[in-house]
C-alpha cells in the first residue's frame, strides 16, 4: 500500500479537495483506495456523503480498542472508501500525546489494511501538531498544495526543515493551486519556483468557482464536471503521482 498524503501547515489551501478528487482518481485507475479524513471538521467526509462518526471516537482508535478496519465505510464510488471523521479528533492531539510512540499511531493503525488496499491518502488537518506528525511519518509522499503567492513558498521551506530533520523523511510533491493566470504576481512566483526546485508537480490546479460547487453536489470533481479544465488538471496530477512510482511503493 502506498501511502499519500495533502498536507500544508497553511489553511484553506486545497487540501482537501486534492485528497477527495486525488483519491476518486486513483480508484477509477483500479486502486483500492481508502481516504482518511483526519479533519475533525469533516470537510472530506461531508463531500463523499459519509457521516462523520468513529464508534468510540478517536480516543478508542488510537487506544487500539477500534481497529481502523472496524471505522471503514464504503462509498458510493467503485473501490473508494473512507474512514470519515470525528468530531472528538479535535482532542487527537492530547490522546496521541497520552500513548506510546506518539508520533507513530496512525502509521501502525494502517499497518492491518496494507494488502487491503493498494493506496491510502491521509486528510490532514491544517497546522503543526502531533496528528500532522503522524501523518508526515505515515506517508510515503506529502501533496503540497501551494498558492502561488511570496508566504506559501516560505511555508514550503519550513516544512523541507521539519521533514529534513526526520529519520525516513517522505518525498514532496509540491503542486499550485487556486492559480490566477491572469495575476502576475501568479505567474511570477511560479515561474521563479520553478526554476529554484525540481520537485514541483507540472500539472498546476486553476482558480475556478466550480471546485466550490463539490460542496453542493457532494461528489468528487470528474464526477459531475467530468470535462471541465479543473477535472483535467486533477488528472494531470494524478497522473504524476502515479508515474513518479509513489503509488506503487510499499
Ligand atoms: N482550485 C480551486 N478554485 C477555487 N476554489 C477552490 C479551489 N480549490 C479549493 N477551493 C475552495 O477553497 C476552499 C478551501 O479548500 P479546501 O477545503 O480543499 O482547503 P483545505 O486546505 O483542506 O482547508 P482546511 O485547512 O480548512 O482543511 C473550499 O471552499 C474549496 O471549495
Ligand atoms: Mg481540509
Amino acid at each position: 500500500m502506498n501511502t499519500l498524503a495533502t498536507y500544508n501547515i497553511k489553511g484553506g489551501v486545497g487540501k482537501t479537495t486534492a485528497a477527495v478528487n486525488l483519491a476518486y482518481l486513483g480508484a477509477v485507475d483500479g486502486r483500492r483506495t481508502l481516504l482518511w479524513d483526519l479533519d475533525p471538521q469533516g470537510a472530506a467526509s461531508y463531500l463523499l456523503r459519509i457521516r462523520p462518526r468513529v464508534k468510540g471516537g478517536g480516543k478508542a482508535l488510537i487506544r487500539g480498542k477500534t481497529s481502523l478496519d472496524e471505522a471503514v465505510r464504503p462509498t458510493e464510488f467503485d473501490r473508494l472508501d473512507l474512514v470519515p471523521a470525528d468530531f472528538t479528533y479535535r482532542n487527537l492531539d492530547l490522546v496521541l500525546d497520552a500513548a506510546k510512540k506518539p508520533t507513530q499511531r496512525i502509521a501502525r493503525l494502517l499497518a492491518p489494511l496494507a494488502g487491503d488496499y493498494d493506496l491510502s491518502i491521509l486528510d490532514c488537518p491544517p497546522g503543526i501538531s502531533l496528528v500532522s506528525e503522524n501523518v508526515v511519518h505515515a506517508a510515503d509522499t506529502l501533496l503540497v498544495p501551494l498558492i502561488p503567492t511570496t508566504l506559501s513558498v516560505r511555508t514550503l521551506e519550513q516544512l523541507d526543515g521539519f521533514v529534513a530533520e526526520l529519520d525516513h523523511p517522505p518525498s514532496l510533491l509540491p503542486f499550485f493551486t487556486m492559480v490566477d493566470g491572469r495575476k502576475r504576481l501568479h505567474r511570477e512566483v511560479i515561474d521563479d519556483l520553478r526554476t529554484r526546485r525540481g520537485d514541483l508537480a507540472a500539472a498546476a490546479i486553476p482558480a475556478l468557482s466550480l471546485v466550490e460547487q463539490m460542496a453542493v453536489h457532494r461528489a468528487p470533481l470528474p464526477a459531475f464536471a467530468p470535462r471541465s479544465r479543473v477535472t483535467h488538471s486533477y488528472q494531470d496530477l494524478w497522473a504524476e503521482v502515479r508515474d513518479r512510482g509513489a503509488a506503487t511503493r510499499r
